[in-house]
């Protein structure tokens, strides 16, 4: 009963208290409601965006502890800048995020790839992740600790989830993660990644003409994919994924690093397509 109580107490505290973030994509979809969270549970955190107005508005919504920086994770100048814009800052950096992340359209047909997306893809979500990586170890390693967390997907470990670029790059995050947590265990530093369902979010429409980019479309494509889900009658949101981002975030994951946290509802470890239970 006292365990219980300690536990649900542990849960409602403010679990990031006295800890610094930055959030790469944090101006949007899932990487605002992880600013959001975080703020919520006593972090202070940097939001880095390439979208300079999503992000400042949601720097004055949110209030002092938080800031924001204008970066393309593309480039390596801008995240070694945010990375010690959130030092100067707020005087430390104990969680990265690598959320910023792109996909490539559909493209039924391997010979009709454009290259130039392709790349473009690997860029952001590859490069970029590694970027943020590389440049958080700078920081976290002299002071023997931190937490960095990527965003990965369901398609770090399924084929034919998505299209051929994105899920190259979701299953090189996952081996960015593992890799990186194994060079910097021995600092102190977890390093995890999570790998959601499909979440409406601007991502899911950004294949579209602007125009088509409507609520009407948002319906749709969460109607699609809650169809093939595995967990029925529970829809995922981008807090969803806030939650299991904060957790490893949090000193109750204190010993977990090298992890690819699947928030999924079970979708990547069955398959009905022998109709034994559906
Ligand atoms: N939405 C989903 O269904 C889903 C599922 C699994 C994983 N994910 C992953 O979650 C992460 C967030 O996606 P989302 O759905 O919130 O998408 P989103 O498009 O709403 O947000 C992505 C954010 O990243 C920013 N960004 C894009 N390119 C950037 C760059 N070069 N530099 C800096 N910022 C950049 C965008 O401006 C945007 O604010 C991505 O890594 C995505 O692959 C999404």
């Amino acid at each position: 009963m006292e365990s219980n109580r300690s536990a649900l107490s542990s849960l409602s505290a403010q679990r990031l208290a006295g800890k610094v973030a930055l959030v790469t994509g944090g101006a949007s979809g899932i990487g605002e409601s992880i600013v959001k969270l975080f703020v919520r549970h006593g972090a202070k955190v940097c939001i880095v965006d390439i979208q300079d107005d999503m992000g400042q508005l949601l720097c004055e919504t949110l209030g002092a502890d938080t800031c924001f920086y204008h970066c393309d994770v593309m480039v390596e100048n801008d995240v070694c800048g945010a990375v010690d814009f959130t030092v100067e800052k707020f005087g430390a950096l104990d969680i990265m995020v690598n959320n910023a992340g792109i996909a490539d359209p559909p493209c039924p047909d391997i010979r009709n790839t454009d290259m130039s997306v392709f790349e473009k893809v690997f860029a952001v979500n590859v490069k970029g992740t590694f970027l943020g990586m590389k440049h958080a170890a700078r920081i976290m390693i002299p002071l023997k600790k931190g937490s960095i967390i990527s965003l990965s997907s369901v398609s770090s470990t399924m084929g034919g989830l998505g299209p051929h670029a994105y899920t190259g790059t979701k299953h090189a995050v996952l081996g960015l993660t593992k890799n990186v947590a194994a060079e910097l265990g021995a600092h102190g530093i977890r390093v995890n990644c999570v790998s959601p369902y499909a979440v409406g979010t601007p991502m899911a429409l950004a294949h579209l003409p602007e125009e088509e980019r409507t609520e009407d479309a948002m319906v749709g494509f969460r109607a699609f994919v809650a169809k093939p889900a595995n967990l029925q009658g529970v829809e995922l949101t981008t807090n969803d994924v806030a939650n299991s981002v904060l957790f490893l975030a949090s000193d109750e994951a204190r010993y977990i690093s090298g992890a690819n946290l699947m928030i999924d509802g079970g979708f990547t470890c069955v398959s009905h397509s022998l109709g034994v239970f559906r």
